[in-house]
């Protein structure tokens, strides 16, 4: 990247006069149908959304909501939402050219078709949490999972994966050329490629992907019990997570939703440098950001769209601006409670105090003490060792 700075922010100037809602990419049905869906799996619940009055206090903004996603169910990351929605669809329509007829997803899921999906399989490439969350679907059916990561994924990481029963390879590039291995390979194994990001001629699947996604946002919007937050902050890899939040506050609010900024690492910030150029850039390079699940270099075509129609602004930030926040959570001032919140999970909150720490960034964005911040963290500890030295580390 020429940008040389530490952390910098941009205003989207991208946005189109006339905003079609969710973009026309993410839909209220869409979001419906992954409700009805996800609703149904066993020890479903909405994960908390705490309302951190002690952080808020101490960092200067009038409410702190934080969406955790350490408690969603046993994978600890909104992903958990996504891929293995998306496994659990695909199978369905797998088993309507293999048996002509639809057959129930909570069929498929109580294991009736064990025998028809044990040859089939699904493949992705992952930083870590949608490989996860792709594996844990594969065992939930009975299908085969093979998962492509790059050199940078940690090894707790890759066991995870290795523990829902997938077939782990380990690449020698960086997260982009993972995803175009696992395309590669599926294409020529007749394999279906289980994405979160999208490309040119492959939408439908990481649209289901973000419609999984856009649970989380419909949950917390539930949860706030009518109170729109004033600024949401995302992080963002691909884009994904940011254009499922963003286009559910959209579809619920229209223009009186709240400001929506993204996150990003400043090693790995391909929708900021995509939001200056108003068309999708990409970053070179190993991205090794302590941030891995944000590790991108290249956006999602169509989580661009939405975001381009939905988003007022983004940011980047570095690495070091993450483990203190993490330490700060994990052992809160005044009555908040302690957070586990993971590496990936911080970068919008770390956004929040780079823009309210700069006059003209928060004035830009009309972030002050009156402001009510929702952020969603996104991920609790998905790499245990590295969680605790990051924690414990003073
Ligand atoms: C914990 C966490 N947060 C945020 C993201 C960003 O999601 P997306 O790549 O859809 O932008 C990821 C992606 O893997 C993640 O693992």
């Amino acid at each position: 990247m020429a940008d040389v700075k530490e952390w910098d922010w941009v205003i989207n100037r991208h946005q189109p006069t006339a905003p079609v809602a969710g973009a026309g990419v993410l839909t209220a049905a869409g979001l419906a149908a992954a409700k009805a869906e996800i609703t149904a799996w066993p020890d479903y619940a909405p994960t908390p959304l705490h309302d951190l009055a002690g952080l808020a206090g101490a960092l200067g903004f009038a409410r702190l909501f934080y969406k955790d996603e350490s408690a969603r169910f046993t994978l600890r990351s909104f992903k958990a939402l996504g891929g293995a929605y998306a496994v659990i669809r695909q199978a369905q329509a797998f088993l309507k050219t293999r048996l002509g007829e639809t057959v129930a997803t909570a069929d498929i899921r109580a294991g009736r078709y064990r025998d028809a999906l044990a040859d089939w399989t699904v493949c992705t490439a992952t930083d870590g949490n949608h490989g996860r969350s792709v594996a844990w679907g594969a065992q939930m059916i009975g299908c085969r999972a093979v998962i492509y990561i790059h050199a940078e994924v940690s090894a707790g990481r890759q066991q995870a994966m290795e523990g829902f029963g997938a077939e782990v390879r380990r690449i020698a590039g960086n997260y982009d050329d993972s995803v175009r291995i696992a395309a590669e390979t599926a294409a020529e194994a007749d394999w279906v490629v289980v994405s979160d990001t999208s490309w040119p001629g492959y939408a439908a699947i990481p649209t289901d992907v973000m419609h999984g996604y856009m649970l989380m946002a419909d949950e917390a919007i539930d949860q706030l019990d009518g109170r729109v937050p004033s600024h949401v902050f995302l992080q963002g890899g691909v884009g994904g997570m940011a254009a499922a939040v963003a286009a559910t506050f959209e579809l619920r609010f229209g223009a009186k939703r709240p400001k929506i900024i993204v996150a990003e690492p400043s090693l790995a910030a391909c929708l900021f440098a995509t939001a200056k150029a108003g068309a999708p850039v990409t970053i070179e390079g190993d991205l090794a950001t302590l941030m891995a699940g944000l590790a991108a270099g290249e956006v999602s075509p169509l989580a661009w769209t939405v975001l381009r129609s939905v988003a007022d602004g983004f940011v980047y930030v570095p690495d070091g601006d993450v483990p203190p926040l993490m330490r700060r959570l994990a052992a809160p001032a005044g009555s908040d409670p302690a957070v586990e919140a993971g590496e990936s999970a911080l970068c919008g909150l770390a956004a929040a105090l780079r823009i309210a720490g700069e006059a003209e960034a928060a004035a830009a964005f009309q972030l002050d003490a009156a402001s009510e911040v929702l952020i969603f963290g996104s991920e609790g500890a998905t790499d245990p060792t590295l969680y605790a030295e990051l924690v414990s580390a003073a």
